[in-house]
């Protein structure tokens, strides 16, 4: 059975009152009404974002988070190809951003960027798959870091999604965009499943309940012999958590559903070999000593030891 830290208590009992000083004024997730966004390349240009509505709306969020921790700690964190993008995004992104959320996204990738360079480095020649990418910008640190290599990038999501995409970030012709439903498989069809494949789904899981994903799993691993998969998941009390900040702050249309409690359980349910399982903060913690408000530390230190919020990763075949 856990411990139980004398220390835990008092993080928990004090989290609540924590929560109210750290979180957004105005919720995390974005609804954009027809915003405008001129930008200074683009002359007089406008981009015309439409409206956005459940999970597609969260598409902000992250990239807001990245300039934010980008611009402050770029010791931990820098994602110059989001920086470039900050003229284009609407100004209604910024709200809801508090600094724990902006360095929960920003560890997500921190953590993630080392594991798909770890994976791209053992295998030479492979394919790396955000599923889910939403305006995410990894193929770009990624390819910052390592250079081009023979590594071959996707990214798949909703169509209307990969369109904003192109429009926002471009498309650069070693990436290979694909718009559609990731549960449904068909993007398979423009992979080579031969190579082994690194599949990040970042941000993604929490939205769909646990038999989706548990097919969807089984899926991938009949697909990718030589597959790993990561993504994040929160635990069950951390999802109670987050869901009632959803609520209150009127995003129903975004609320979660999926958790995982226990690593080596769920890999166990999914057939598969659990590689990792990773809290989110010891090296932001590290790094970002002494920079950090006393609360957003205490509150990833309490998130680390209690796994609320962890990167899983597993081998989907022997
Ligand atoms: C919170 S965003 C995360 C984006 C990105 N992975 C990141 O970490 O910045 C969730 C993304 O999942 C995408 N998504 C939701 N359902 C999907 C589906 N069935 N197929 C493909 N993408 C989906 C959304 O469109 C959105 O871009």
């Amino acid at each position: 059975m856990k411990s139980f830290h004398f220390s835990d208590c008092i993080l928990g009992a004090g989290l609540w009152c924590l929560f109210c000083l750290i979180r957004p004024k105005q919720g995390g997730i974005l609804r954009n009404e027809d915003v405008q966004c001129t930008s200074k390349s683009e002359g007089k240009g406008v981009r015309k974002i439409k409206k956005i509505e459940g999970v597609a709306s969260t598409l902000f969020v992250p990239m807001v988070a990245r300039i934010d921790v980008s611009k402050r700690f770029p010791e931990f964190f820098y994602d110059e190809k989001s920086l470039e993008l900050e003229e284009f995004l609407p100004e209604a992104a910024w709200k809801g951003a508090s600094e724990y959320t902006n360095i929960v996204s920003s560890s997500r990738y921190y953590n993630m960027d080392n594991m798909t360079v770890a994976f791209i480095e053992k295998h030479k020649t492979c394919n790396v798959v955000f599923l889910g990418a939403g305006l995410d910008t990894a193929y770009h640190r990624i390819t910052k870091r390592l250079g081009w290599r023979d590594t071959h990038y996707y990214g798949v999501d909703l169509p209307e999604v990969i369109e904003k995409r192109k429009e926002f970030c471009g498309v650069d012709s070693r990436e290979v965009m694909i718009g559609g439903d990731m549960f449904a498989m068909e993007w398979v069809d423009s992979v080579d499943t031969g190579l082994p494949t690194l599949l990040l789904v970042s941000g993604v899981f929490q939205y769909f309940r646990e038999p989706k994903i548990l097919a969807f799993i089984r899926a991938l691993k009949r697909a990718f012999v030589h597959g790993e998969l990561i993504f994040d998941a929160t635990s069950t009390s951390g999802l109670k958590f987050t869901n009632h900040f959803i609520k209150r702050t009127g995003h129903a249309d975004a609320r979660m559903y999926f958790s995982v409690d226990d690593c080596q359980e769920f890999a166990e349910k999914c057939d598969v070999t659990l590689l990792e399982c990773r809290g989110f903060f010891k090296d932001a913690l590290q790094i970002l000593k002494g920079k950090l408000k006393l609360t957003t530390r205490m509150v990833m230190k309490f998130t680390d030891r209690t796994k609320r919020t962890v990167i899983l990763h597993l081998k989907l075949n022997p």
